[in-house]
């Protein structure tokens, strides 16, 4: 059966084909939540020498890692062949003797990555960065990196792109200046220029539910005197309780309200094994649930409980799923394999309480319900509306030139799919990472390809992305 064409027609322009089914098994990226944060706490652990494996290979981690360094936290990405080197093993390409490289060396770049090897320098004992820190398109770093340096006693100044530039930071800005740093944000929009100091410990209650939020408040209370208690509006994923586990952070949990004493010391194994990422995994989840006779096998992947909210939407619509724990990685994030297979189209159903537990999949979801059978739901997710792109708008505004049917909501949308959608046009990604994927999912079950403007933008968290579609995807 022969593959699917994805064709790169430009850089950033990627013309997407109609599949028949979609086919096969894949392993994910590293997830990007928990490669921030294990980065973050690494950082902030004291002489401690860590390789981190499978480390997210996308943009948005690799800021973290840039910053990291210019605050004196040395990191390095080591490639598979210098890794199987000196494993012990012979790297494809290299010398018997293993004493030379392979003929091509290949770019140290994330494709190329097995681990990150990073040397902490201890909480409060970052150095003063020598020019400003650019967080790129990541919101996770200009939020969380935000905790860790209101308790450094220096000047630092978070920049980012224009979409970061237009996101809301006042949510981190005010607890960090209630715990004693000095944080300003004009508008409440970036840049944010952080006056760190000495920190105390507050009782905070953020007004949204908020993952990062609830993180930059306890990463600045890992490092201030008393307690800090986050008491959320609602669960929201929780990665950085976990990773406090694996760091040797004691914390207290009673109900949604998370309480963690200051003056703690993060002490994290040698080895943190990152699980593949399941937002990243939702897309396949998705296309395998659109094409009639379509199974796919995802292994590798976390199932934080926080993050498999796409996987009960799916199998309420009567998907059949097979999920399957192999293991806990580092003793906190459970780890195993998700198969999909396509049931009877349905309605999808997300109720507003579970929004927070699907807030990066909702693009995909709604690309899902434009597929013949399927229609889609959703309120309560304003949200959207302040991700790297409005989530709202520009879905619903791609999902429409498509052809699918769908609406706008103030704080959601509709799509119902009635025919396959007619595509045969350009869609534009918004400089967003989840459109780019979530308009190329839909562009599968069009009658005329799709092409996507600014597709590159799946370089933040997914680059191996249309590779992994077009090793999938099944000629119609
Ligand atoms: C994230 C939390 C979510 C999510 C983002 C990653 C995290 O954002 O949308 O992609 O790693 O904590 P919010 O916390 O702003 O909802």
């Amino acid at each position: 059966m022969p593959k699917k064409r994805v064709l790169p027609d430009a850089p950033s322009l990627v013309t997407v084909e109609p599949a028949a089914r979609v086919e096969g098994t894949l392993t994910l990226p590293g997830d990007k939540s928990i490669s921030h944060r294990y980065a973050m706490l690494t950082a902030l652990s004291r002489g401690r020498k860590v390789h981190i494996w499978n480390y997210a290979p996308g943009a948005d981690c690799q800021s973290t890692l840039d910053i990291l360094r210019l605050l004196g936290v040395f990191n390095e990405r080591v490639p598979t062949w210098v890794a199987h080197h000196t494993a012990g093993m012979t790297a494809a390409g290299a010398s018997s003797n293993g004493q030379s490289a392979p003929e091509e060396y290949p770019t140290v770049d994330a494709g190329n990555t097995a681990y990150i090897n990073m040397l902490g320098r201890g909480p409060r004992a970052l150095l003063e960065p020598p020019t400003w820190l650019d967080c790129g398109n990541s919101g996770s770093t200009m939020r969380m990196m935000a905790g860790v340096l209101a308790a450094h006693g220096f000047e630092s100044l978070l920049t980012g792109d224009a979409s970061l530039s237009r996101r809301p930071m006042r949510r981190v800005a005010v607890p960090l200046t209630q715990m004693g740093a000095l944080v300003l944000a004009r508008q409440g929009m970036p840049p944010l220029d952080i006056f760190g100091s000495s920190l105390r410990g507050i009782n905070f209650s953020p007004e949204v539910p908020s993952a990062q939020v609830k993180s930059a408040v306890l990463l600045a209370g890992l490092q201030a005197t008393g307690r800090t208690t986050v008491s959320e509006p609602a669960p929201t994923r929780d990665h950085t309780e976990r990773a406090f586990r694996t760091f040797n952070i004691a914390f207290h949990q009673e109900g949604q309200s998370i309480s963690i004493d200051g003056g703690q010391e993060p002490f994290p194994p040698e080895r943190l094994d990152i699980p593949g990422d399941i937002s990243s995994a939702a897309f396949w989840g998705c296309a395998a649930a659109a094409l009639p006779g379509s199974a796919v096998e995802l292994t590798g992947v976390g199932l934080n409980p926080s993050r498999t909210g796409w996987l009960s939407v799916l199998r309420r619509a009567g998907d059949d799923l097979t999920v399957t724990e192999t293991h806990l990685a580092n003793g906190s994030e459970p780890v195993g394999t998700i198969l999909v297979r396509r049931g009877a189209p349905k309605t999808l159903t997300v109720a507003p309480e579970e929004v927070p537990g699907v807030i990066d999949e909702l693009p995909v979801l709604a690309a899902l319900a434009t597929f013949p059978g399927f229609e889609i739901h959703v309120t309560g997710a304003i949200e959207l509306r302040g991700k790297e792109s409005d989530r709202i708008t520009a879905l619903v505004t791609g999902l429409k030139a498509m052809g699918a049917q769908a609406r706008e909501l103030p704080d959601g949308f509709d799509v119902r799919g009635t025919a396959p959608i007619k595509g045969g046009t350009t869609v534009d990604a918004c400089h967003d990472h989840r459109l780019a994927m979530a308009f190329a999912i839909a562009a599968l079950g069009a009658r005329e390809p799709v092409s996507i403007k600014g597709a590159d933008v799946v370089a933040i968290s997914y680059p191996a992305f249309f590779d992994a579609l077009r090793s999938i995807s099944q000629a119609q």
